[in-house]
């Protein structure tokens, strides 16, 4: 269904017209009410998460048309599917099952007739076990070390998850086992790792739901080298776990099938945080950490479920995308944790939302009349107000922008962490109310922000924040009528960097590839330094 084609549409937008003609000012003069009923507090086990969305250019009467677009998507219908196991990534034809990875046992989930919990919990116990066997010494190296480093060798969803994951619970515990991460085929990347460990007790997780993506196996084969160096080419496997859909191509490479895990084709890379792909942190943080990370985004996984529309986090915060995207026309949206910890979640939500829904045509394949995924970027603060900051309060172009806090600091520096949290709260202000002055000083305001914020980080209230994206990202999806659980647009450039591989290796110009690709191949081979 295009949504633009119906009444609910048309209301929202008449709806966005009004509202154009008032300011952030006037709506909190207006309603006294405003802080108060435009936010939503989700409780995560003790811990809770607060949205305010009253800093968003929306009244209740533009609220309502918003959930009435929702309602005509059939948000909910779509939800309750994606939960059940029905197929809502038609091009793959496959379900998107990341909420059954934290679903309780007796919770029935069926892929083509399968209740798949009982493999989902089989393979949960599996990676506890391993980990915990890992953490404890029990597994060591070749040589009987117990390992002191893990690397996770991965890239897109099968890296930035883990290492978000890893940045976030560092910050309040010591993890176990040193965790880094490789993921770019820049072999600086992987070397630069390496330097830092020791081939004898470093342990590699081998991430990759396909198992065929360049980046990692390049990288993979580079650290089997370094390690089979130090420990001789049989003893390889001892090092090695692999996290995939296809595991059996471990052994088809030497790797042991007893230290593979699986993942299944009905999660999406991006959404797979949930999964075995978390390996790495469980090795690091405990299976406790993890099942506690699986709980609170259980947490906001019930909370999507069964909280009104009205009140319900992912449901707000996608429709509020939509608002600022596909309404007012808002092309980019920032994203800014004031937590270090957090400095990666950007990042995160970027491949989350960009791959899902950067799509222009509709799930049968029709083009879309709608603007879909707003451009996502961002950073930490307080970093970013002596950076871009400038732009968000004086530029030309509006950008909405998610703040991200936590209440509670781990370190004692209670006064340091008070200026960290006034600095996100007084820039909500200054974007929303600007201050009037000459020309050059005066800040406009009138400039949306979302601000979100953790009671403390914890591994309930993370798994809760990842959570909350992912289905802020479903309902937009719905919306806007796409498939967001495919990705068809990287192919062409995994292709295309198959065949310029091959003209760089060649010993003379060949292909067909066009003028400038081939004059730039032409120049790195006559520039390009083997020493
Ligand atoms: O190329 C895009 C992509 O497929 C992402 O969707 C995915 O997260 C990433 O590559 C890594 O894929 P894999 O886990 O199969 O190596």
């Amino acid at each position: 269904m295009d949504i633009t084609t119906t009444p609910a549409w048309s209301a929202a937008l008449d709806s966005a017209a009004a509202i154009s003609q008032t300011t952030l000012k006037d709506l909190f003069d207006r309603d006294s009410s405003r802080a108060e009923t435009l936010s939503v507090e989700v409780s995560v086990g003790k811990d809770a998460l607060l949205v305010d969305y009253s800093k968003h250019n929306i009244d209740e009467n533009s609220l309502q048309k918003l959930i009435a677009v929702a309602e005509q998507a059939g948000v909910m219908q779509q939800r309750n599917d994606m939960f059940a196991g029905v197929v809502v990534n038609g091009t793959e034809n496959q379900p998107a099952l990341h909420t059954a990875l934290r679903a309780p046992l007796e919770t029935a989930v069926n892929v083509d007739g399968v209740d798949v919990m009982k493999e989902i919990h089989r393979v949960r116990t599996l990676v506890n076990e391993f980990a915990e066997s890992v953490r404890s010494g029990r597994i060591t190296g070749a040589t009987g070390k117990k390992f002191q480093s893990v690397i996770n060798v991965g890239i897109g969803g099968s890296d930035l998850g883990p290492t978000l994951v890893y940045e976030a619970l560092s910050s309040v515990s010591t993890p176990a086992v040193r965790a880094h991460f490789v993921s770019n085929i820049d072999p600086t990347d992987v070397r630069a790792v390496l330097q830092e460990c020791d081939p004898e007790t470093t342990f590699v997780v081998l991430c990759s739901k396909s198992f065929s993506t360049a980046e990692t196996l390049s990288n993979g084969r580079i650290i089997a080298q370094w390690i089979s160096d130090a420990v001789g080419a049989k003893n390889v496997s001892k090092h090695f776990a692999v996290v995939s859909v296809s595991t059996e191509k471990a052994a088809s490479v030497g790797l042991s099938a007893d230290y593979a895990f699986p993942m299944w084709s009905w999660v999406g890379g991006r959404y797979s945080i949930s999964s075995a792909v978390n390996l790495v942190n469980v090795i690091a943080f405990g299976s406790t950490a993890y099942d506690n990370m699986l709980a609170g985004m259980r947490s906001m996984d019930e909370h999507f479920l069964a909280a009104p529309l009205r009140r319900n986090a992912p449901v707000l915060m996608g429709l509020l995308n939509v608002w600022n995207r596909s309404l007012l026309g808002r092309e980019t949206r920032a994203m800014i944790a004031y937590s270090t910890a957090l400095k990666s979640f950007a990042s995160y939500v970027q491949q989350l939302e960009m791959e899902s829904n950067g799509k222009r045509v509709t799930a049968d394949g029709q083009p879309v009349s709608i603007s879909t995924s707003p451009i996502v970027w961002g950073g930490v603060g307080t970093n970013a107000q002596h950076a871009y900051m400038q732009l968000l309060h004086q530029g030309t172009s509006v950008v909405p922008a998610d703040f991200i806090g936590v209440a509670a600091t781990p370190t004692r520096d209670n006064e340091a962490h008070d200026a960290l949290v006034a600095n996100l709260f007084a820039q909500t202000q200054a974007l929303a109310f600007g201050s009037a002055a000459e020309p050059h000083r005066t800040l406009p305001g009138n400039r949306p922000s979302t601000t979100l914020m953790l009671s403390a980080l914890t591994p309930h209230t993370l798994g809760a924040l990842i959570a909350l994206y992912e289905h802020s990202v479903f309902v937009q999806g719905c919306v806007f009528g796409v498939n967001s659980f495919d990705q068809w647009g990287v192919e062409l450039g995994k292709k295309l960097a198959t065949e310029v591989s091959a003209q760089i290796s060649a010993p003379s110009q060949t292909g067909s590839a066009d003028a400038s690709t081939a004059q730039l191949v032409q120049w790195y081979k006559k520039h390009r330094s083997n020493t």
